[in-house]
């Protein structure tokens, strides 16, 4: 008989065809949008699947395994997988795998450059203004931005992504520091990098601070009130990890307050809300989670989620599995 796979949304069309190609019977949520929890489980507790391909917007949880015994894998479509209760899983035999994918740390890097370089230059509040027909000639004092070369650069983690952003500031002229649990060699040498062992000593001497962590008990609200005030009154912070490693308040309070001069943002600690205050403020730049969007990443995305499902489904074990 053959395997069942449900897909929860649509995702690049390669997911689905190759799948279809090695004889699996494929469903993909019909609407283009974030399932609910109950729809999940309602299809699932329907479906008798082998596999599902979920998407970090989807909360798999202990109802979901409930509703869905027949599943062996979740393939999640994403680097990260904080959407998972990956040890609930473990227990119950279930494996789970995340789509590291080898172009996501490109995009990502890419993407942050591109909110770094949106602060420094101000193009949205100009862009904005043009469009609102207040153009009315050069001049002098009108969106006056701030240089990157001999700015300092603060990434919060140097993984594959933060190691790349580095790699690309570095060569617009922008010095790096960076706090991680271990010492990144590469960063230090290709970059020459400052290793900094504390959070708070990076925050102090940076003029632009980047976050790069997962998610994870440890770095829930990692950048909170206390630390916002670490950080220099023309300091910007960018965001492209995940929402809840900032306390969005205390963020907004403190754009606000001028604490800090601007934040970009592509996450948000309670997406897909964004709250009002946030979008009202003129120093942020918002992003609704993008960073990863691709058509490189997001295609080799696909193929990684469809290869853990067939490499499990065939016997074979799984490259990514995330909850060994
Ligand atoms: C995107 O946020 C991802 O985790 O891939």
């Amino acid at each position: 008989m053959s395997k069942k796979v449900f897909i929860t949304r649509q995702i690049p069309e390669v997911a689905e065809k190759s799948l279809r190609k090695r004889g699996y019977l494929v469903d993909v949520f019909s609407a283009d949008r974030t399932m609910t929890q109950r729809e999940l489980v309602k299809t699932l507790k329907r479906g008798q699947y082998d596999a599902v391909l979920s998407l970090l917007t989807d909360k798999i949880d202990a109802k979901v395994f409930d509703a869905s015994p027949s599943v062996k894998i979740f393939a999640n479509y994403a680097t990260g997988f904080d959407n998972i209760d990956i040890a609930e899983a473990k227990k119950r035999g279930i494996v789970v795998t995340n789509a590291p994918a080898t172009a996501t740390p490109e995009a990502v890097a890419e993407h942050t450059i591109a909110m770094l370089l949106a602060l420094s230059t101000r193009i949205i509040e100009a862009n904005d203004f043009v469009r609102a027909g207040k153009y009315d000639g050069w001049a002098p004092m009108r969106f006056v931005g701030t240089d990157f070369k001999d700015k300092t650069l603060g990434l919060v983690g140097t993984g594959r992504i933060g190691e790349r952003v580095a790699q690309i500031a570095v060569a617009m002229g922008m010095k790096i520091a960076y706090t991680d649990i271990v010492q990144n060699e590469r960063v230090d040498r290709e970059c020459a990098a400052l290793y900094c062992p504390s959070l708070e000593e990076l925050l102090v001497q940076s003029d632009f601070v980047s976050l790069h962590v997962p998610l994870l008990d440890s770095t829930r609200h990692l950048i909170d009130e206390k630390r916002l005030r670490l950080m220099k009154s023309t300091a910007f912070l960018v965001n492209t990890a995940r929402g809840p490693v900032v306390d969005e308040r205390a963020l907004e309070k403190a754009l606000r307050d001028g604490v800090i001069a601007g934040a970009a943002l592509d996450v948000f600690e309670f997406e897909p809300k964004v709250s009002r205050g946030l979008r009202s403020l003129r120093n942020v730049v918002l992003a609704p989670h993008i960073a990863s969007a691709s058509v490189e990443a997001r295609t080799e995305m696909a193929e990684l989620a469809v290869q853990n499902i067939i490499e499990l489904l065939e016997g074979g074990k799984p490259r990514n599995v995330v909850n060994p």
